[in-house]
């Protein structure tokens, strides 16, 4: 069964004192989702679910002001504490559902690692009216294997995962309490197809380019 957004809550303020700023399957995509975005633009952008932040500080190299959003209190006071030298990221902790965003404000609107705790079409539907003309959604989020491709991408990934953590973090395994709160979360995450997702994408947002990429993800790039 789905998490509820308590558990949800407090299944990520339990990892907010977990996460370092290490490499992650996230982040090795931050780069990506970068260049798809202009070098400076006069807009506002929107991080939905920033975790400690790590995103909106480089959104807010790139943009006028920076709107984070997260559900968990404890991963926006990190994210606060990580970002003191940016007074251009405003980090309220909120619910995306819920929250009253501006209509047309934002040049981009990215999530990552996020949206598969949302229903993906209501959540779209909040977004849609807050994108400024042309500006542009940025969705990085894990898929459930399916297809032979799915697979045999999957197979490749596991001795790279291993490698790039090795390499990156001087460790192949995480610590034993920040991999029990993972497993604990993992037990009620679902995660969509990639059909699911180009089904999605081909009635919500025309023309959206959507990528598998190696670290089982897969981004979806759309112009408002
Ligand atoms: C897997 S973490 C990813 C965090 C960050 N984007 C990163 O890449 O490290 C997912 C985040 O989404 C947040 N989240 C989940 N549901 C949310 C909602 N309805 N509104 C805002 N944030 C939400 C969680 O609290 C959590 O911090």
């Amino acid at each position: 069964m789905p998490a509820t957004s308590t558990q949800i809550q407090q299944d990520f303020d339990r990892l907010a004192d977990l996460e370092g700023d290490g490499w992650s399957h996230n982040n090795h995509y931050h780069a990506f989702l970068l260049k798809q975005l202009p070098e400076r633009s006069e807009l506002d952008a929107l991080e939905i679910g920033c975790g400690t932040g790590a995103f909106a500080r480089l959104l807010a190299g790139r943009f006028r002001r920076v709107l984070a959003l997260d559900l968990s209190p404890r991963m926006i006071e990190v994210a606060k504490e990580r970002s003191r030298d940016f007074p251009n990221i405003e980090f309220q902790v909120a619910d995306v559902m819920t929250y009253p965003l501006p209509v047309k404000q934002f040049g981009c609107v990215a999530s990552i690692a996020t949206l598969h705790h949302l229903p993906f079409e209501a959540v779209i539907a909040k977004i849609k009216p807050a994108l400024a003309p042309r500006g542009r959604l940025l969705v990085l989020d894990l898929y459930q294997a399916e297809s032979v491709g799915d697979f045999a991408t999957s197979a490749v990934a596991v001795p790279v995962n291993f490698v790039l953590k090795w390499l990156k973090n001087g460790r192949v395994r995480e610590a034993p309490e920040v991999r029990a709160a993972w497993e604990a979360h993992g037990r009620t995450d679902v995660y969509p197809t990639l059909a699911q997702v180009r089904g999605d994408c081909a009635r919500l947002l025309p023309h959206a380019r959507v990528k598998r990429h190696l670290l089982f993800r897969y981004s979806v790039v759309w112009d408002a």
